[in-house]
């Protein structure tokens, strides 16, 4: 055999640990993995310098946009953005405009990602009661069914028919918990319009119960399901409660990690986002859940907006978002850095783990065989994060100014290099459309 690429002097992190040798790449695959001398000759050597190789990341819940929104972030910048910020598979969320809701939208959304992506892509999609629709995009080859419940006015029957036909097709649904407080109401006409009104609108105690009410239907219905951006330990410690086990998983933000309400006097509507950021013991709580291992997906929910748009006034007006895609792998590494959090369990949280539970098949860690996804990151590096510099069209963050360690210098998509010292260099279209298996 001749590899494509043979990267040498890595220290790779294969099964938990970083381990002092290469890999051969071949046809978009890691091939071999062993000291220099073990691999076989190659068109071209890459030499990793001494630097850690990691799988490369995966972003279960990002926001790519396009089509009506393009406006906020496209297909190009958003997985610009992905791979810039080491994320080599991103996730996309279905509420687009129009949304993703039929297998025709589907169809035409793929068709406008494709060609433009330099990570690979695949898609959630949006919740709809239309058996046949949903067939049709689960036939497509959708991640998930998306329920954003502070949106459903389904009635009990439907949720359970829904849920129904998903544990049918073994699909998972992935939840947006919060009780509706809009819901046929819209957002109120009168009163404040300052962030203790947007906290208020969206009390803690919404999320509980939507968490309450995620468990009652997936034992119900023995379907799949996903909490996306949990936000309380009392969500968490609810799963716990439940004893479902891996029939409800969940994921939490680096934002409402890292995060607490307090700062939204500094931040200001920038931060606005949902589920809005908790109490700072809440904050605390949720890390320590993380930290136990009872989270089990970090994902960076990358929601770009307009800076006009986070900029206006009215709390009612600024559509919640933040972008996380180039901030959240920094801001992690900088907990393995200063021995917060173990390597591996951030690795588990933001590549192996999201691969297992949502099929992404052969990628998500680097073994013979899978597909090389890889990320070359300096773990000395410090820098300070600067949004002014993101590839997304995004350029605002709540972590502006935060120091870090730990940068991604180069990222391979599929065995070619897409992003180096922070430049793109990859060919559109390089990323792949994916399907889940299952
Ligand atoms: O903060 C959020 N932004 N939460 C959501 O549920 C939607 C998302 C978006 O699409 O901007
Ligand atoms: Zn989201």
């Amino acid at each position: 055999m001749r590899a494509d690429l043979n990267i040498v002097d890595g220290r790779i992190y294969l099964d938990g640990s970083l381990v002092d040798c290469g890999l051969s790449i071949e046809g978009g695959r890691i091939r071999r993995i062993g000291k220099e001398a073990s691999l076989p000759p190659s068109d071209e050597r890459m030499s990793a310098n001494g630097l850690i190789v990691l799988p490369g990341l995966i972003d279960v819940h990002v926001h790519m946009r396009d089509m009506g929104l393009s406006y906020k972030e496209d297909y190009g910048s958003g997985t610009a953005s992905a791979v810039c910020g080491g994320f080599t598979t991103v996730l996309d969320m279905p509420n687009t405009m129009p949304p993703t809701d039929s297998p025709e939208r589907l169809v035409e959304k793929i068709e406008v990602a494709r060609g433009k992506i330099l990570s690979n892509v695949g898609f959630h999609g949006m919740m709809t009661s239309d058996l046949d629709a949903l067939e049709g995009m689960a036939e497509l080859g959708i991640f998930s069914l998306k329920i954003f419940m502070d949106r459903c006015d389904w009635s009990e029957e439907t949720f359970e028919r829904v849920l129904v036909a998903c544990r049918d097709r073994s699909l998972p649904v992935t939840f947006h918990a919060e009780a509706g407080y809009f819901m046929g109401k819209g957002p109120p006409q009168e009163g404040g319009r300052g962030i203790e009104e947007f906290l208020r609108a969206h009390d803690p105690r919404l999320e509980v119960s939507a968490v309450e009410k995620v468990i009652d239907l997936i034992r119900r219905t023995g379907a799949r399901g996903h909490i996306c951006h949990i936000s309380l330990p009392e969500s968490v410690e609810r799963l716990r409660a439940s004893r479902l086990g891996g029939a409800i998983t969940c994921e939490a933000t680096p934002h409402h990690l890292l995060l607490s309400r307090d700062r939204y006097g500094d931040l200001g509507n920038l931060a606005i986002t949902l589920p809005p950021l908790r109490s700072p013991e809440e904050a605390r709580g949720l890390m320590n859940h993380f930290l136990k291992c009872e989270i089990d997906v970090v994902a960076s929910d990358h929601a770009p907006h307009s800076r006009d748009e986070k900029l206006r006034e009215s709390v009612w007006e600024v559509p919640p978002g933040i972008p996380g895609l180039e901030t959240t792998f920094p801001l992690l590494f900088t907990l393995v850095a200063n021995g917060d959090l173990p390597l591996p369990k951030m690795m588990e949280a933001l590549s192996a783990r999201p691969a297992k539970l949502f099929g992404i098949k052969g990628r998500g860690e680097i073994k013979e065989g899978f597909m090389a996804d890889l990320i070359i990151v300096d773990p000395r590096a410090e820098y300070v994060l600067d949004s002014s510099a993101f590839k997304s069209k995004a350029k605002y963050s709540p972590f502006d100014g935060w120091r870090v360690r730990g940068r991604v210098v180069k990222t391979i998509v599929n065995g070619e290099i897409v992003m180096d010292g922070g430049k793109i260099v990859g060919r559109p279209g390089v990323g792949a459309l994916l399907r889940p298996s299952r």
